[in-house]
């Protein structure tokens, strides 16, 4: 494995609402090209993209029409090819959204190819539930067949089953490949396994850890996601992708990754993600997933409250600092590295799942609309908050200034977390031999003889060490320090 994979920081970009060009108030591929210089300056190894491809829009993208092709609402292919050779030749890999577990209901494979669904003839087949809320199965007008989609409605289910399915995907992924692309974050991973025979799943026993829409809370869902044929589903994945880079959204506990990590160079932490801000639980956390080889730390992404508003805007600057202080790959959500807040509500709402709030575009200047558009935001009824990007690159104390601090004081850190011991709300650890990572989670300053002994690189606030004791809600990275 090459060394940027290993402990990478990759940059999620959501298109819509990173930088639109053109004014037609939609981020697009050029807005993103224009804003590379900017992606670059925070000191990332890679982009992530959310899906760019010819979409419905149901669910704002991940309904794909067409796996291989560029949506004109973003741009064309040829602008595509553009962006990944603006990429490389700024050191930065790009990584796209594949969707392998479902379509948009309006892609040709639906009517052309039938069988590469899942259908049952006389009715639903099963108690499954969408992860959107209500049943899994949707009655098809034209054929009077109920299909599967563990999403919205008009995202059919793939059937992993049908080698001619294998193929198709394997087939979009060389074809992303041989355009330059370095790797892929897969969707829903999890949903390319399901039970053979379709069995109910059963009532949950226990509740699940993660968010999950009510009704689908009520199952356990063993029979739909990671279930049979998960193996081979991964397993074709990998031999389509070769040594490409492959990230899972498995929206599973890590303890259950370990499947997928044989298959993919990651698999992001959502107990991470949906760890609550304490101090034992956050300490747990990092000692389970740090054991799993491959785990990929977030703390955000488009679909959950940003964490400036889950775990509190005074907490940005110390969740960046356990961010990109652990070892391995780490995704940061745009406007993270601005401790930007979650919005409004969109007035009309655009999804349909509530998660509009998470979603909207960056502050890039104190201009009309941030600078991210010169007409109307896709996302109506108001901005999230969080200082521009211009602001805070003129303030060495911003949270951004803090995030590209943050990412070349990474450059320097090696070897496993080593410690994460938690002594009255100090929780500290070790990479390697030179550096101590202490995060005051409490609220008292705390005295640390280590402290004191060796040299302080990076703080959170200037003002975070004094006399021996680190503030509280503060986090400082020493490099050093007598063991
Ligand atoms: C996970 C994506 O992050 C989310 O936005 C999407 O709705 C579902 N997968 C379905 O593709």
């Amino acid at each position: 494995m090459s060394r940027w994979r290993e402990d990478a920081v990759v940059y999620q970009i959501y298109p819509r609402s990173f930088q639109d060009s053109d004014g037609d108030g939609v981020g697009d591929l050029a807005g993103i090209i224009d804003r590379l210089g900017y992606v670059s300056s925070l000191g990332v190894d890679a982009i992530w993209l959310s899906p760019i491809y010819p979409s419905p829009g149901a669910d704002l993208g991940y309904d794909i029409a067409d796996h291989c092709d560029v949506d004109p609402l973003f741009g064309s292919l040829a602008e595509l090819d553009r962006l990944i050779a603006e990429c490389h030749a700024r050191d930065l890999r790009l990584l796209l959204d594949l969707v392998p577990s479902h379509t948009s209901i309006e892609h040709p494979w639906f009517r052309e190819h039938p069988d590469w669904y899942v259908w049952s003839d006389d009715g639903p087949a099963n108690n499954w539930v969408g992860a959107f809320g209500g049943p899994a199965w949707t009655r098809d007008p034209e054929s009077g067949r109920w299909y599967l989609h563990s999403f919205f409605p008009e995202q059919p289910d793939l059937d992993w089953r049908n080698p001619e399915v294998r193929e198709a995907i394997a087939g979009v992924v060389r074809f992303w490949l041989e355009r330059g692309v370095d790797g892929f974050r897969v969707d829903a991973a999890d949903c390319l396994g399901k039970d053979d025979s379709l069995r109910d799943n059963p009532l949950a026993v226990e509740p699940f850890p993660f968010p999950l829409n009510p009704e689908a809370a009520k199952l356990e869902p063993r029979y739909s996601r990671g279930s049979e044929g998960i193996d081979r589903a991964l397993r074709a994945l990998r031999e389509a992708a070769g040594d490409a880079y492959l990230v899972g959204e498995v929206y599973l506990p890590s303890s259950r990754l370990g499947e997928y990590l044989r298959w993919f160079d990651s698999a992001f932490s959502f107990d991470l993600l949906h760890a609550p801000w304490e101090a034992t639980a956050l300490q747990r956390t990092l000692l389970a997933d740090a054991a799993l080889e491959g785990i990929a730390w977030v703390v955000g992404n488009h679909d959950f409250s940003r964490v400036a508003t889950r775990w509190g805007s005074e907490r940005a600057r110390l969740a960046a600092m356990l961010l990109l202080t652990l070892p391995g790959p780490a995704f940061v959500y745009q406007g993270e590295e601005l401790g930007m807040t979650d919005g409004p509500e969109a007035t009309p709402p655009r999804d349909r799942f509530g998660r509009d709030r998470f979603r909207h575009p960056m502050r890039w200047d104190d201009s009309r609309h941030g600078g991210f558009t010169s007409g109307e935001p896709w996302l109506t009824g108001g901005e999230a908050g969080g200082a521009s990007a211009q602001a805070q690159a003129a303030d060495p104390t911003s949270v951004l200034s803090l995030y590209r601090r943050l990412t070349a004081v990474r450059r320097e850190l090696s070897g496993p977390l080593e410690g994460a011991e938690l002594e009255d709300g100090l929780l500290s650890y070790r990479r390697g031999e030179d550096h101590l990572v202490l995060l005051n989670l409490g609220d008292q300053q705390r005295g640390d003889s280590r402290l004191g002994q060796g040299q302080g690189i990076v703080t959170t606030e200037p003002t975070a060490i004094r006399e021996g004791t680190l503030a509280a809600g503060c986090g400082a990275v020493i490099r050093s320090p007598n063991r």
